[in-house]
């Protein structure tokens, strides 16, 4: 399938996609987040593909919501265009999704980022929620995720005084996995999603579920799922392979059953 305001391509067991509108710094429009949805579900429904990487360019990861197109709209419009409501593709996706960043992830830039499950960032990357500088505030999902990640201080000064953080802020601040050269960002994130791809995949899916779920649920409930979900493992083949191949020390064979 082919795209005009994505690239998507296959590398071994990942799944890259790169936002393409570089002119506009990668502002999300309408047309690439509905690109950017269908791209995933496609990967998400390759039993080839293992784990997905989101990039940007050097520059901007994406510099938010595309403001040219919002500008004009009413409430009603918002509401009917659904373009927020994309960025629910991404939680739906069940695979790993690894966002690698470099320059600007602003407004809704940051908030896809830290829909993904990790964000490997460049010493360049800026993170920051813009909104307030346009008179709106977040919409997809900043307040809520940022909060998580950061914690309130940091997260009010973001959301109300557009507050930006540098990469190595948003490393101590727990933001970011990690922070690599500008050069080696793209490469770390598809190597970091290459070793999650070589992983046992019902495993890592139902350990990213279990992981998200911690933000849902209260502790009691949080510690009962994941015994579900551990219990239910053993009825894999996969774990009989991989403690096999530990006794018999050598590299298990995953088949994702
Ligand atoms: N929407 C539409 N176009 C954008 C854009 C955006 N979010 N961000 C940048 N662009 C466009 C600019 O209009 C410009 O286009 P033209 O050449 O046609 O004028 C081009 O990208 C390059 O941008 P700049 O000339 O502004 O580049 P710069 O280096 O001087 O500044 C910047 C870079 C600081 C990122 C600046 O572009 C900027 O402040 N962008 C807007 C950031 C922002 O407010 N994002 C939040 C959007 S709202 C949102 O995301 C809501 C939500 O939660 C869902």
């Amino acid at each position: 399938m082919t795209y005009e305001n994505i690239l998507a391509e296959k590398r071994e067991r990942v799944g890259l996609i790169q936002l393409n509108r570089p002119k506009a710094l990668n502002a999300l429009n309408g047309p690439l987040l509905s690109e950017l949805a269908a791209a995933l579900q496609a990967f998400e429904a390759d039993e080839a593909i293992g784990a997905i990487v989101i990039a940007g360019n050097e520059r901007a990861f994406a510099a938010g919501a595309d403001i040219k197109q919002m500008a004009s709209a009413s409430a009603v419009d918002m509401l009917k265009g659904s373009f927020v409501e994309l960025f629910d593709a991404i939680r739906a996706v069940t695979k790993p999704i690894i966002a690698a960043v470099s320059g600007y992830a602003l407004g809704g830039g940051c908030e896809l980022a830290m829909s993904c499950d990790m964000i490997v960032a460049a010493e360049s990357a800026k993170f920051g929620q813009p909104e307030v500088t346009i008179g709106v505030i977040p919409g997809a999902g900043g307040t809520q995720r940022l909060t998580h990640a950061v914690g309130k201080a940091i997260a009010m000064e973001m959301v109300l005084n557009n507050r930006m953080l540098s990469a190595e802020e948003a490393l101590r601040f727990g933001l970011v996995n990690r922070v690599v050269p500008q050069e080696r960002y793209l490469d770390e994130a598809l190597e970091l999603a290459a070793q999650i791809a070589s992983r046992a995949p019902l495993a890592v899916r139902l350990g990213k579920e279990m992981v998200n779920l911690a933000f849902e649920l209260p502790l009691s409930q949080g510690l009962d799922a994941e015994r579900r979900a551990f219990y239910f493992l053993f009825a894999s083949e996969d774990q009989k392979e991989g403690m096999q191949a530990f006794i018999e020390k050598r590299e298990p064979l995953w088949k994702g059953r």
